[in-house]
């Protein structure tokens, strides 16, 4: 059944010598690339959501769990980065293992990761923009910085009847600066990022380090606080206790996303094999550690129930007096939000670069410009539905199909992973998932049980999503598969 042919490893390594992409980015690169694609709005937004109505102190025991769950996902990428350094990444793993549709499935899938991801992250840059200005004096109307449903939410909270038309406009713009830098090329995405990561880096150090001095220990207890439920958007929730802790972790998550992209620049790597695998690990590992602090020093200089929702960190130190900090996490938090998205959006049409050069998508995907040698064709069409979705759609909504779409994938990663031991035992493989079969077992389990907590209204636009997918497969895809001519 060709539903189920594999791309042989053999057409896999003929591509990568076929790479039209410019060689640029070493290891510390790439490892950059990884953090700058995740310290982002999890850290500097959801933290205070996840503590303040889910996990109180033990927010950074739900960092851990999530934590551990990313790195069963990331052995088992990185085992996959070292023997395909190809830029489709889960996409060309199932591809090269488990079979077309799978692939094609994947693919579908992460659409929903980087898209969303980048979407979601747009919507959370122009609320960190619009604070920035509001610093200096300036104020944005509700209704040009914000979606219909929640300009409407906000003019109700003050007492005004809703807007005929609203429009995120820095959401919007943001998106077509990125687009722009991307369009120029990898080089200089890669330089811009290395400077904002260097940023960010030294902020999250600083919150750490600094906030550190004003911890209240009495602020940790109780560290669980006592189990209750609430409803939220009409839907029970289990808040505090250890059902709250695991809710929150399910909400963090979003923090981690990102150090699979790494995996989506082997194109553009000097040595994947090598150094994409330990980039997928180490960038993981040192946002892992640092998320683990802030939630502690967060937690301890502020009592949890009055944390701030929408910017946690900055109002952590605004309520301890500290004010000329909020300024520069403002102003980091700004510039940190814009390398994710530059990552996101540029591993999605990386992704869309690898289908299309199987011949899963139309030649339009892989059009590279004459000059930048980027796929600009493909980075525009991304751009522009980025910026449109971000301009009209309320944060959540993006972030629960982000999230949907990345659990699934790294739950397919971890299984392909262990169907390539099990299928070629004898293939090189640079670097090797340790105790593969449990790890990888229990990286399946662990997203599973996350995309178990995701809301319904999400499972059905998730499953009408993937529909739209398999007809698009077996319309166009399947027919045009470079692997029928094999
Ligand atoms: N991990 C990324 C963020 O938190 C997606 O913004």
């Amino acid at each position: 059944m060709s539903i189920w042919r594999v791309k042989p490893v053999a057409a896999f390594e003929a591509d990568m010598k076929k790479n039209d992409l410019k060689r640029v980015l070493t290891k510390w690169g790439l490892t950059s690339l990884g953090i700058g694609a995740i310290i982002g709005g999890g850290i500097f937004t959801l933290t205070g959501i996840a503590a303040h109505d889910y996990a109180g102190p033990a927010l950074a025991l739900s960092f851990v769990i999530a934590g551990i769950g990313c790195l069963f996902a990331s052995l088992c990428y990185a085992e996959f980065a070292s023997v395909l350094p190809v830029e489709g990444s889960a996409y060309a793993y199932a591809y090269g293992t488990v079979g077309e549709l799978f692939a094609w499935f994947i693919g579908w899938n992460l659409i929903l990761e980087y898209m969303m991801g980048a979407t979601t992250v747009a919507v959370a840059w122009s609320g960190y923009f619009v604070k920035l200005l509001h610093l200096f004096g300036i104020d944005f109307p509700i209704w040009l910085c914000n979606d219909l449903t929640t300009a409407t939410e906000k003019y109700a909270e003050l007492g005004q009847g809703a807007p005929n038309f609203a429009f995120n406009l820095p959401a919007f713009l943001i998106t077509w600066v990125v687009t722009y830098i991307l369009v120029k090329g990898i080089k200089e995405a890669a330089k811009t990022n290395n400077i904002i990561v260097i940023i960010k880096v030294a902020v999250v150090l600083f919150v750490i380090i600094a906030g550190a001095f004003y911890i209240d220990t009495a602020n940790w207890q109780p560290f669980i606080p006592t189990e209750k439920t609430i409803i939220i958007d009409g839907v029970e929730k289990v808040s505090f206790g250890f059902g709250g802790v695991l809710t929150a972790a399910t909400i963090v998550f979003f923090a981690y996303i990102g150090f699979d992209a790494v995996s989506t620049q082997a194109g553009e790597a000097i040595n994947p094999k090598k150094d994409v695998p330990f980039a997928i690990v180490a960038s993981l590992i040192i946002c892992t550690v640092l998320y683990i602090l802030v939630s502690l020093v967060l937690t301890g200089m502020v009592p949890y129930d009055q944390l701030d929702k929408s910017a946690p960190v900055a109002s952590a130190f605004s309520e301890n007096g500290i004010t000329w900090a909020v300024f520069i996490i403002t102003l980091a938090a700004t510039a940190g939000l814009t390398s994710v998205m530059l990552v996101m959006m540029l591993g999605q049409t990386r992704i869309f670069l690898g289908m299309a050069k199987d011949g899963l998508l139309p030649n339009f995907f892989k059009t590279l410009h004459p000059t930048f040698k980027t796929p600009h064709k493909s980075t525009i069409l991304v751009g522009g539905i980025i910026s449109i979705v971000a301009a009209l759609t309320p944060i959540n909504k993006v972030s629960e199909m982000c999230s949907m779409g990345t659990l699934l994938a790294f739950a397919m990663v971890c299984v392909a992973v262990m169907i390539l031991r099990v299928k070629k035992p004898e293939l090189e493989r640079p670097y090797k998932t340790p105790a593969v079969y449990l790890v990888g077992t229990l990286g399946v389990a662990f997203n599973l049980f996350l995309m178990y907590f995701v809301r319904k209204e999400t499972w059905i636009a998730f499953i009408v999503w993937g529909i739209i997918g398999i007809t698009v497969y077996f319309l166009y895809s399947k027919r045009k598969s470079n692997l029928n001519q094999l």
